[in-house]
């Protein structure tokens, strides 16, 4: 029995399950660390519904104790975090039942972010879906004949199927960088150099606003390049969506700035192993509580206005994701005007 006992203790510690075992009144014998972890040290020899209550627990313990029956039941527990369980309840040697207690949180989790996803995607595509079929149908009746409505509506309708094909690109985007997101850049990059291009390529956007994008180079050593670890593409990804945004979210007629610098310590003191960039605009504040939520899909602080916008949602989702590839950080600040993104990257160690 002692040697039985020995045995069950080494081989319960190997699990990560909690692993009781009762005897058939409910009444806790063995268990291991990891059931005194989830239940408290003071089940041990105590009946085991005092700690964990289920409706249908005395009846999974008379399966397994009569019929020789294995019940698996799901239990949640709602502390400051929620938490999902599977108990399977077994028959064990000597007329005793066994618990082993699965933790399912993450699990359920996962299932219930993709079935949401699928829920924002669904909801996204719905509305100019449903304003495309509703146009179809008045050209083909009403406006038969109509060539000034017909324009009007070919012109809307187009826009529309542009919004569907930004939301297809940007979700094919995310899930490129999501399945890269654990391998890190390995090339080396003039960070000066991607910020031109992405900059050569919204101007004539950001002039059309009457805005200009002015790059403050403040990067220590005149000669010097800010050289980064970094994938080409996805960094002028990230910089394209944050001076769109910039641009779309900017006030007519002002100054969109790119700073470069070296990134900061807790103590504010440089570091330069860090490269900075920081995408600056003047408009309307982003209050305090949005901040924190703007980097997952679909969040928008206005829908209605963002989506007037052509915005899916989804430009700092990707954002985010760029930049844990690059081991870097992405910093948001938005007060008396002036919104301020800011991220930080590794730099190429010098020799
Ligand atoms: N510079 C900014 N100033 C004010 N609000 C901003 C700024 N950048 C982003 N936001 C807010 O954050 C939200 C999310 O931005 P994000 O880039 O992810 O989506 P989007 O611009 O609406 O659409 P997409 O980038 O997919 O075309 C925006 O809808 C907007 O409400
Ligand atoms: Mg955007």
């Amino acid at each position: 029995m002692v040697q039985q006992q020995d045995r069950f203790d080494s081989l319960s510690e190997l699990f990560s399950e909690a692993i009781i075992v009762v005897d058939r009144t409910g009444v806790v014998e063995r268990s291991n660390a990891k059931a005194f972890e989830l239940l408290g040290a003071h089940i041990a020899h105590r009946p085991l519904d005092n700690f964990l209550r289920h409706p249908d627990f005395q009846d999974a313990l008379n399966a397994a104790s009569e019929a020789g029956k294995t019940t698996d039941l799901n239990y949640t527990r709602m502390g400051q975090v929620r938490r999902d369980f599977k108990i399977r309840i077994a028959p064990f040697e000597d007329d005793q039942i066994i618990l082993i207690i699965f933790d399912i949180t993450m699990e359920l989790s996962v299932e219930r972010i993709q079935s949401e996803f699928v829920a924002n995607v669904s909801h996204e595509l719905r509305s100019p879906l449903t304003a495309l079929t509703g146009f179809i149908e008045t050209l083909q009746t009403s406006a038969k004949d109509d060539v000034e409505a017909r324009e009007r509506f070919l012109g809307i309708m187009q826009s529309e199927a542009d919004r569907m094909q930004r939301l297809i690109d940007g979700l094919l985007s995310l899930s490129r960088v999501e399945a890269e997101e654990h391998r890190a850049p390995r090339d080396a990059l003039d960070l000066l150099r991607v910020v031109d291009d992405a900059i050569s390529a919204l101007r004539f956007r950001a002039n059309s606003k009457n805005m200009e994008i002015v790059v403050y180079n403040d990067w220590p050593g005149v000669d010097e390049v800010p050289m980064v670890r970094g994938a080409e593409d996805e960094l002028s990804e990230v910089l394209h969506n944050l001076i769109d945004n910039a641009i779309k979210y900017g006030h007519d007629g002002s100054e969109i700035g790119v700073r470069i610098s070296t990134g900061r310590g807790v103590d504010q003191k440089f570091r330069p192993d860090l490269a900075r960039v920081q995408v600056i605009n003047q408009g309307e504040s982003i209050a305090e509580e949005h901040l924190s939520r703007l980097t997952e899909r679909f969040y928008r602080v206005d829908k209605g206005r963002s989506r007037n916008m052509g915005g899916s949602g989804l430009g700092l989702a990707i954002v985010k994701h760029i930049i844990n590839r690059h081991r870097g950080r992405l910093r948001i600040t938005s007060s008396e005007g002036e919104t301020c993104f800011s991220i930080t990257l590794p730099c190429v160690k010098r020799d």
